[in-house]
């Protein structure tokens, strides 16, 4: 098992020996390592069973710390980053030589983030290099939120995890690029529709259709998934097919009475999307340890944190 505590001396340690650590964020709890060192990039792939296509996020506490390895910020992306850093979006840039070519899977631009957790900002303004960190889950399944989470899966598999409590977002960061003066999602995320509208109202906003690689493999049509079948439906109707012991529950703000209550997770009762965000992967995994032979789950509305969270849904159901 892991070690777990709130050593930032020694996270930093073990990062300057191109160790891995997992760190917490607002999003998720990520697994870190030097990003400058490609044997501590390449341990991350390893440790997650990650396609080498599939390119990583760099973190850090300050921009300018990073202007080594971006060649331009654009203005629209200048005006994000003011808003938004820190805090859950992660900005594609264009890379330099200077950023070894793993961290980013061959592709030009690199992903950049400065998130917002008080014990991985004083991490970070400790550290001289970026940190890459992908989300600390084996590839494919539903990203932590907990260190009881990165425990169940990589705890034989990392020396030390920073534990900075549930996370407050729950779910990961909204991914931009900026094209033709024009923002391109290719994830959404903590950072809403609306929340972007509200600092560059007159740029165009649209959500990138490519699936391959390597704009955004968190863009694969099976993602975030469960082990177990996900069916995304009218719950009513979903439950008329199903014998209720055989089901667990994901609904926004109801409870099913004519379903075992353990089998339920209610994201929201108040109809709060920022709960219902922060409840949406915890619910996932305790359902998916039951002895259930289906999870079934309503989408909420689309709107806000509503399109990440219809988002991982559509995923963990494809
Ligand atoms: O909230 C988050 O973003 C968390 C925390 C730890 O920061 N990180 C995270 O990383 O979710 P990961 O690796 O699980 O997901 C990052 C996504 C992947 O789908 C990857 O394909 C995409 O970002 N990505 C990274 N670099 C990219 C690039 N240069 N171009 C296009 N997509 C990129
Ligand atoms: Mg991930």
């Amino acid at each position: 098992m892991a070690v777990s505590g709130t050593d930032v001396q020694y996270a930093k340690e073990l990062l300057c020996s191109n160790e891995l650590v997992v760190i917490p964020t607002e999003t998720v709890y990520g697994l870190a390592g030097n990003a400058l060192n490609p044997e501590a990039v390449a341990t991350i792939y390893e440790v997650k069973n990650r396609p080498s296509f599939n390119p990583l996020i760099i973190h850090t506490d300050r921009l300018e710390k990073v202007t080594n390895y971006v060649s331009s910020v654009p203005r629209v992306a200048q005006q994000l980053a003011n808003a938004f850093w820190p805090g859950p979006l992660t900005i594609l840039l264009p890379k330099t030589d200077a950023l070894p070519d793993i961290v980013t899977a061959g592709s030009d631009r690199v992903a950049v983030r400065i998130p917002q957790h008080p014990l991985t900002l004083s991490l970070l303004k400790e550290l001289d290099f970026p940190l890459a960190a992908p989300s600390a889950n084996p590839f494919g399944y539903i990203s932590p939120t907990t260190v009881t989470h990165v425990e169940a899966q990589l705890g034989d598999k990392i020396n030390y995890i920073l534990d900075g409590g549930s996370c407050s977002v729950g779910i990961e960061s909204t991914i931009v690029g900026v094209k033709n003066d024009g923002i391109e999602v290719y994830r959404w995320g903590g950072i809403s529709l609306e929340n972007i509208k509200a600092v560059v109202p007159n740029v165009q906003t649209y959500v990138s259709q490519t699936e391959e690689a390597p704009s955004a493999p968190g863009m694969l049509k099976s993602h975030y998934a469960p082990s177990k079948k996900v069916i995304i439906g009218n719950l009513t109707e979903l439950l008329g097919q199903y014998p209720p012991s055989e089901v667990g529950i994901i609904s926004f703000q109801n409870i099913f009475p004519q379903v075992p209550e353990n089998q339920q997770c209610v994201l929201s009762a108040s109809g709060n999307l920022n709960e219902a965000a922060r409840e949406l992967f915890s619910s996932l995994r305790q359902l998916d340890s039951l002895a259930i032979k289906v999870i079934l789950a309503e989408l909420v509305p689309n709107y806000g944190l509503g399109r990440a969270i219809n988002d991982r849904l559509a995923r963990a159901s494809a």
